[in-house]
Parts: C-alpha cells; sequence; structure tokens
C-alpha cells in the first residue's frame, strides 16, 4: 500500500456526528508509508477529547483491518490540541492592578454635593492614623476638592521620565487635578491630562508601596466612573448619600454600576444625617430645654447642652441598605466642625479626633479595613 490508498482507505471514516469524512474536514496532515510500517498525523482542532480518541481508533482500526502492516502509529499533531484562535480571542481583558498597591478603594456617590471628598479625606486620614500606608487621589477633575480640603497647593515634582511625585500631606500621598492645573504646570500634563487622566493618574505618578489607595470620584455614575472601574482592579466601592438621597434610585444604580464591574460595594455611608445643635445656656440654674418633638436634651451643670435634630426621616439609610444587601457603614449627622475643618484645610479626625463625628469616621476605616482583610 502506498500513501494515497492509506489516504482513500481515511476517505471512508466520517467524523463523529458528521455525515462528513475526516480527509475533506482536512484532518489528516500526514502520512508516511516506509516498507510494512505506517504513520498517520491528525490535526483535530476540537476541545472535546472523547472526539479526538474517537478519530484516532478508528482510523487504527481501519489501518489494522488491511492486515498490511506491522507497525501503525497514529498521532495528534501539536495544533491539534490547542484551543482554536478564537476562544483565546473572546477572553475578556482583565482589569490591571496597579503594581505595590494593596487595595484600591472608590468613594463614589450618585449626585454632588453630598459629602464625598470629605469622608475620603477623612477616612484616608484614619487609615493612616492606624499605622497604614495611605495615597488619596481626587478625581474630580472639573471640581478638585482636595487642595481646599487639605488645606494646601503645590506644585509637584515632575521626574526625568516626566511622572509626578506626589505629595505629602498629613502623612499620606495626595495627588489631585488641583495641584497640577497651575500655570507653572509643565505643558506635558495640562493638555492631555483631562483626555488621558485616568491612565495618567494611575501609571504616571509614582505612588510606590501603598496599603490603602481611596479614589475621591466625581459624582455621578457616568462614562469617567465605569472606564475607570474597568480599566483597575478595585478591591472596594463605599457610596456616600444624604437621608433624602438614599430611598431614591441614587444608591441602587451606584451599586449597580460597581456590581458590572465585579467591584464590591463595601457599604453606604449615609451623610448628614441629622443635625447636631450645640450651645450654651446662662443665668438660672436648674434649667431644663423642652422641644417638641426632640428627645433626651441634656443640660450639664454648666449649663452646656447638645442634642441632634433628625431633620429628615430617621432610619432610612439602615433600612435602604438591608434592602439593597449592603452593609451601613455609619451615619454622619450635619456638623459645624467638620465645614470648619474643612474651612481650615484640616479633616476632621486631625483636628478634633475626640469628637463623636471623628469617631464615626474611624469606625468607617476600621470597617473598610475588616471587610478587606478578612
Ligand atoms: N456631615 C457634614 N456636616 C456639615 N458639613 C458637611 C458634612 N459633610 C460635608 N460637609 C460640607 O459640605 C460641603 C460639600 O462636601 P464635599 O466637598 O465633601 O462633597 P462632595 O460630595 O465631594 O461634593 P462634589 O460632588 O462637589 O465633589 C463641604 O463644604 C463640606 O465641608
Ligand atoms: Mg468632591
Amino acid at each position: 500500500m502506498n500513501k494515497q490508498d492509506v489516504l482513500d482507505l481515511l476517505k471512508k471514516i466520517n467524523y463523529p456526528g458528521f455525515s462528513r469524512d475526516i480527509v475533506s474536514f482536512g484532518m489528516v496532515e500526514n502520512i508516511t508509508v516506509d516498507g510494512n510500517s505506517v504513520s498517520v498525523v491528525l490535526k483535530i482542532t476540537t476541545d472535546k477529547d472523547d472526539k479526538k480518541q474517537a478519530v484516532l481508533e478508528a482510523v487504527n482500526n481501519v489501518l489494522q483491518s488491511t492486515n498490511t502492516f506491522e507497525q501503525i502509529d497514529v498521532t495528534l499533531s501539536e495544533q491539534g490540541h490547542t484551543p482554536p484562535p478564537t476562544q483565546q480571542q473572546q477572553a475578556p481583558a482583565e482589569p490591571s492592578p496597579l503594581e505595590g498597591i494593596e487595595h484600591i478603594v472608590a468613594v463614589a456617590s450618585g449626585k454632588g454635593g453630598v459629602g464625598k471628598s470629605t469622608v475620603a479625606a477623612n477616612i484616608a486620614v484614619a487609615l493612616t492614623q492606624q499605622g497604614h500606608k495611605v495615597g488619596l487621589l481626587d478625581l474630580d477633575i472639573y471640581g478638585p476638592s482636595l487642595p481646599i480640603i487639605l488645606g494646601f497647593n503645590e506644585n509637584p515634582e515632575l521626574t526625568q521620565d516626566k511622572k509626578l511625585v506626589p505629595l505629602n500631606r498629613y502623612g499620606m500621598k495626595v495627588m489631585s487635578f488641583g495641584f497640577i492645573s497651575g500655570n507653572d504646570t509643565p505643558a506635558i500634563w495640562r493638555g492631555p491630562m483631562i483626555s488621558r487622566m485616568t491612565e495618567q493618574f494611575f501609571q504616571d505618578v509614582i505612588w510606590g508601596e501603598l496599603d490603602y489607595l481611596i479614589l475621591d470620584l466625581p459624582p455621578g455614575t457616568g462614562d469617567v466612573q465605569l472606564t475607570l472601574s474597568q480599566k483597575l482592579r478595585m478591591s472596594g466601592a463605599v457610596i456616600v448619600t444624604t437621608p433624602q438621597d438614599i430611598a431614591l434610585s441614587d444608591v441602587r444604580k451606584g451599586a449597580d454600576m460597581f456590581r458590572k464591574v465585579q467591584t464590591p460595594v463595601l457599604g453606604v455611608i449615609e451623610n448628614m444625617s441629622g443635625l447636631i445643635i450645640e450651645g450654651q445656656l446662662s443665668g438660672g440654674k436648674d434649667v431644663k430645654i423642652d422641644i417638641s418633638g426632640i428627645e433626651n436634651v441634656t443640660v450639664d451643670k454648666d449649663g452646656h447642652f447638645k442634642f441632634q435634630v433628625d431633620v429628615f426621616k430617621k432610619g432610612g439609610g439602615a433600612t435602604e441598605s438591608e434592602r439593597l444587601g449592603v452593609p451601613l457603614l455609619g451615619e454622619i449627622p450635619i456638623d459645624k466642625e467638620i465645614m470648619d475643618s474643612t474651612d481650615n484645610g484640616k479633616p476632621l479626625v486631625l483636628s478634633h479626633p475626640d469628637s463623636p463625628v471623628s469617631h464615626v469616621y474611624v469606625k468607617i476605616a476600621d470597617r473598610i479595613h475588616t471587610a478587606l482583610n478578612s
């Protein structure tokens, strides 16, 4: 028998499940006939091993039935083992983790002005005080607020290979568009910054080793947020909302967006939940304050009083977060000290570490740390 005879024999073998033979499918890659030995190399690009095995057996049987060959060698070619290229191309591109950064945590909100930047800064400071290496990145390119909240504005150094060195403030590495939008910033960073800011802020800033990089996102669930979350592998997101918005689709939209990009929502923070009123009475002893609808108004022996007015419906945060299946990380009241600390450029956790509201921020930071390290 010669090569053509063997080929004719193989034309009688149909591919399993088809009425077409393996030769016309192009599965016979090579045939070598050498005296009484034959070798056939098959190229089968299926990933189904049982079909490959069935073809190998059928070829062996046909060759044996000729009673011509003493040695029969049927093998699969290398290409036959690799999956078809289309399957490889279909694999989705993984968002890249940033080298040296353990956890990237996004602080997001559906609406603007709910206190996102204030929360991000206080959480970052609290994590720093707990001994972690922390970076804080303000991604709000049109309304950067980090320079105000942290009370400083300096131009970051640009290295020879055009990388930015983050600034140091309160023990953290910080970066904001606000630091580089000034006139003396090299043009190389000004122009393309807006369009390529996402990539530059991550790839072209020398963050170094960090336990946490906290992202202060611009408000909304638009393209910026989505692109960002697709480009980076974030460990988690926290959503800041106010009591009157929490029941709206706001939080749900944010939660849905992060779920879409496989970023766990670590929880919701209800900001401006209730109003703290504090004051000082002078004059008589044994004063009692009675305000309708307010319980627990306490006046100490020096006439100092403090109480909370729940401006919006109380408890919305807890019920709503339960309904959405994300924990309520904390409730922060409206507090004049928070506003003052913004004006003074020193986050509350640093300026008033013993205030009850600072304790809430610290507890939120603890919860985030626990959620990401358990
Ligand atoms: N709990 C609070 N009590 C009192 N004032 C607050 C509280 N939280 C935030 N603020 C004040 O509200 C203002 C807006 O806060 P912040 O800039 O953090 O909001 P934001 O959500 O980041 O806004 P934007 O959407 O513009 O980025 C600031 O002046 C801040 O000091
Ligand atoms: Mg902000």
